[in-house]
């Protein structure tokens, strides 16, 4: 899946291996079943995370594109984990708050956001983007955030209310 990944033009677009060794960790270790994660592209996020659930987990996985996501999908039901795959090609924001009208909010163990921080081509807009995101992450008192320095960097936050 790497491979597949690393190989297609656009395949900087990929996490590190190294973020989902820590992602597929910390999956055990808060025991999640139940995840989301926005933004799938070719599916190695979401390879790594259907491997680190259990065999009744489900990870709700959604793309406003389902063209690369068909790329690394048999990689994905030749590992043994499609079962745990629900895709949904969609706007993330709509289905975000589709689930919520039907009482979402509470389901998931852990959501991975990984779009959509590009809405323009240029590094520093992008920078810019996520300072402001940061920002207002350490502003917002129902959660606790730390930034990680792995691959591009990563925010990680805890629901605390
Ligand atoms: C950085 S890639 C995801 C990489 C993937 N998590 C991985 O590790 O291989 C970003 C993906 O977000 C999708 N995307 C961008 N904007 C989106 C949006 N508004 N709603 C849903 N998906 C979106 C793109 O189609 C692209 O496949």
């Amino acid at each position: 899946m790497h491979a597949t990944t690393i190989e297609h033009c656009r395949g900087f677009m990929g996490s590190s291996p190294d973020q989902m060794q820590f992602f597929s960790m910390l999956l055990k270790m808060i025991g999640a079943k139940r995840t989301l994660e926005v933004g799938v592209f070719t599916g190695y996020s979401l390879l790594a995370t259907a491997l680190a659930l259990p065999d009744d987990g489900k990870v709700v996985a959604i793309d406003a594109s389902r063209e690369h996501y068909e790329l690394g999908r048999p990689v994905i039901e030749k590992a043994g984990v499609g079962h745990k795959v629900d895709f949904r090609a969609s706007d993330g924001i709509a289905e975000l708050d589709r689930l919520l009208a039907e009482g979402g909010e509470e389901l998931f163990d852990l959501a991975y956001v990984d779009a959509d921080k590009q809405r323009s081509e240029f590094d520093r807009v992008v920078r810019d983007f996520m300072v402001g995101f940061n920002a207002a992450v350490a502003a917002d008192d129902r959660v606790q955030a730390c930034l990680l320095p792995i691959a591009d960097g990563v925010t990680l936050c805890r629901r605390v209310k």
